[in-house]
This record gives C-alpha cells, sequence and structure tokens, in this order.
C-alpha cells in the first residue's frame, strides 16, 4: 500500500482551529481516511460515526484509549464536565460492544477529577466503570494504575498552598471484555526477578516459608520461570521532551497533543492481549501513539480523532527517518534510591519485552487450565466447585 502525498501545511492559527466540541458531538460530518501505513489507517472526524457505520460488528481484539476526561479545569481540545460524562460516554460503550469480538478487550486509560471548589474527588471514573459492567454488560479483567513519577503536584490549592493532599499521580486503567475469558498472556509484560526474588531463588527451598497470611511460599516461590510476574501498577514517566514527534510539530508549526499518553501504556495491552496480525482501534487517538505503537508491532489497526490538527502532528510518527529501528528504553526500575528494605523497586514495564514476544495467546482467555499445572495449584482450581 503506498502512503498518501502530503503537504508541508501552512503555519496555523490556533485561535481558528477546528477543535471538539464541548460535548463530543459534531456526530452529523462524515468521518474520512486521512493517512493509511502498511498496517493501519487514520480517519478524521467522530469515531462513533466510524465505530458505527463503517466499522464490522465483532471486528476489533482490542480497543484501547485515553477519552477526554471529565476534567474540571477544561483542557484545549474540549473535556466535557464530569457529570455530563456517563451520558457522553454511554453511546460509546454501546459501540465499543458492537465492534469487539467476543473474547476482545477494552482498554481505557482514565484520570480522575476534584470537585470544584472543594478538596475531594469526582467518582466519575467509577461511576463510568459501573455503568460500562452494570449496563453495558462488560466484565472488569482486571483494574490498572499507571503511576507518573514526574506528575506536578496540581491542584495547588490543596497540594502545595495549603498541604492538605497529596500529589495525585496515578491514572486509573480500566480493562475490560464482553467475556469473563479475554484472550491474554502475562507472560508478554513479564518483568525480571527482583533482587530479593533472586536471592531467594539461589537459596532455594526454605525449612519455614510461611508468611503472615498463612501462604506457605517455600516450594512453590522458588522455581525460577526466568521472569516475574507483574503487578497491576503500571510505573513510567511521561517526559517526552525532545521526540521526533515533538520537533516534527515545532517544524510544521503545529501544536503538539497536549494530552499525550506514553507509548509504553498502549504497548502494555497491545503486546499481553493481541497477537500479530490482530486489529487495534484507538478511538480517541489524538497524536496517534497507539496507531505508532500498533505499527511497530504489526498489528492492524485504525485510529481517529476529531481534531484535524493532531493529525497532522500524528503523520511525524510514520515517516520517522529512523522507522523500523528498535527501540530505545530507559528500562531500569522506578525511583528509589534507597539500598533500605522499606523500599520496593518498580520495574519499567518494558524491560523484557524484547524477549518476551513467543508465545501465541489462547484462544479460549485461559478458560483451559494448561496441562502442565503443578500438584499445588491442581488443588486449587476456582473455577470448580
Ligand atoms: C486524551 S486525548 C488522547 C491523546 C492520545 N492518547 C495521544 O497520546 O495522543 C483525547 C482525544 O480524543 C479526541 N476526541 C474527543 N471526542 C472525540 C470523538 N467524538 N471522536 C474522535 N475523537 C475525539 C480529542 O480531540 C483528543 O485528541
Amino acid at each position: 500500500m503506498t502512503k498518501k502525498k502530503r503537504k508541508k501545511p501552512a503555519k496555523r492559527n490556533t485561535a481558528t482551529r477546528k477543535s471538539a466540541p464541548k460535548d463530543g458531538s459534531a456526530r452529523s460530518e462524515r468521518v474520512r481516511l486521512f493517512h493509511e501505513t502498511p498496517f493501519g489507517k487514520i480517519y478524521h472526524g467522530d469515531s462513533l460515526r466510524l465505530l458505527n457505520q463503517e466499522m464490522k460488528p465483532e471486528s476489533a481484539d482490542l480497543l484501547v484509549m485515553s477519552p477526554p476526561f471529565g476534567l474540571v479545569r477544561k483542557k484545549a481540545y474540549g473535556n466535557v464536565d464530569a457529570d455530563q460524562y456517563l451520558q457522553w460516554f454511554r453511546p460509546f460503550g454501546e459501540a465499543f460492544r458492537r465492534v469487539l469480538k467476543p473474547r476482545g478487550s477494552l482498554v481505557i486509560d482514565i484520570g480522575g477529577a476534584w470537585i470544584p471548589g472543594q478538596p475531594t474527588r469526582s467518582l466519575y471514573h467509577f461511576e463510568l466503570l459501573l455503568m460500562l459492567c452494570r449496563e453495558l454488560g462488560f466484565h472488569l479483567a482486571q483494574e490498572f494504575f499507571w503511576w507518573n513519577p514526574s506528575k506536578i503536584p496540581s491542584p495547588a490549592e490543596w497540594v502545595t498552598v495549603r498541604r492538605i493532599r497529596v500529589k495525585d499521580a496515578v491514572n486509573c486503567i480500566w480493562w475490560l471484555s464482553p467475556s469473563p475469558w479475554p484472550k491474554s498472556s502475562n507472560r508478554r509484560v513479564a518483568v525480571p526477578y527482583s533482587d530479593s526474588m533472586k536471592h531467594l531463588l539461589k537459596k532455594g527451598h526454605q525449612a519455614n516459608g510461611v508468611r503472615p497470611s498463612g501462604h506457605d511460599i517455600s516450594e512453590k516461590f522458588s522455581r525460577d520461570h526466568g521472569s516475574a510476574i507483574p503487578p497491576n501498577l503500571i510505573a513510567v514517566p511521561n517526559t517526552e521532551s525532545n521526540s521526533y514527534y515533538l520537533r516534527y510539530c515545532r517544524a510544521m508549526g503545529l501544536s503538539p497533543h497536549p494530552a499525550r499518553f506514553p507509548s509504553a501504556i498502549p504497548e502494555y495491552f497491545i503486546r499481553m492481549l493481541t497477537d500479530i496480525g490482530d486489529t487495534v482501534v484507538d478511538p480517541f487517538a489524538g497524536s496517534c501513539v497507539t496507531g505508532e505503537v500498533a505499527e511497530r508491532l504489526k498489528r492492524n489497526w485504525t485510529c481517529c480523532d476529531l481534531v484535524e490538527e493532531y493529525l497532522h502532528g500524528a503523520l511525524a510518527r510514520f515517516d520517522k527517518p529512523d522507522s523500523g529501528a528498535p527501540v530505545q528504553r530507559t528500562v531500569s526500575p522506578m525511583g528509589f534510591s534507597g539500598s533500605g528494605k522499606s523500599f520496593y523497586r518498580v520495574h519499567h514495564p518494558g524491560s523484557l519485552w524484547e524477549v518476551n514476544t513467543s508465545d501465541f495467546l489462547q484462544e479460549d482467555g485461559g478458560q483451559t487450565r494448561p496441562q502442565s499445572v503443578g500438584k499445588n495449584h491442581a488443588e486449587l482450581d476456582p473455577t470448580k466447585e
């Protein structure tokens, strides 16, 4: 497939650029194909229209997104108020159900919000989760927490002026599916063993491995599987400051997208929940980080955004001079320099991504137990009464 020919856009006046309307409407306009790559397509327009009118039912393996949050302080692309959020999101939720394969996954990165004028939090993202599960029949496969250690303290009034709240540095990521058994493998996102685990593996079986909880960890956990199962805490800073994307936007006179997620967020879920050749969709694509990752991982993908300027910037991701080169990652564990025992080290989720690539996902989402289950685990099958 050949790339669409593209002209350098004229320097833009951001005051007159088309931005998303507050209520996410603009639903009368058609979506149009904006750009194509060997694996993906970028559409400009309302993704609700794309999902309902252009996409076939049960055609997507993974919908991964960072929708506009119900933030109190409005962002340039027009967030809806927290209390209107559910109403705005419901038709998207219905459309997601329609286009997802039965064992596909819906992954939503969603930040929290403060209630205006008082130091308390909105419940809108929890209400969203309840709506998706209770009204639209999604199952919560697991909740994740994305810790961004580089988040600045806000709102200043509560955090830095009155010092009565702490920095809000964690986004919720809801992983949902139409099935209780979405296809997935935690092997794809395994991380290196911690130093204490390496020590345990070296020392081998301990006579008394009983935890305060009563769990006997002596034998089961002293087997070396080559890597550790990660927790549902993803530690990635959001500190991009001199990327090709940003330099390209500067050179073209485009405003960079103000709320990009780091590529490790979609990459984590694309790796864990899809195989090569599967279909990934980001309906709130912004600068098309999801498309860039999916292209590199050879997944078919579709991205869509309402704001054309963001898509012009996104083109940087698909004609980089270094396209195809391995991604350089900082993979050192996050944040802690202390050597005392009270510190925990959180691995960058990508520490082993280049090695955890081989196995295929179980089509039945793990409903069939592996043959090789050990004696200790065999008695513990939670699906048997
Ligand atoms: C939080 S941003 C996503 C940023 C993106 N993850 C990235 O890393 O660049 C949300 C995006 O949703 C877009 N959006 C809002 N309503 C939309 C709709 N109905 N259809 C398509 N895009 C929409 C906004 O224009 C905005 O770019």
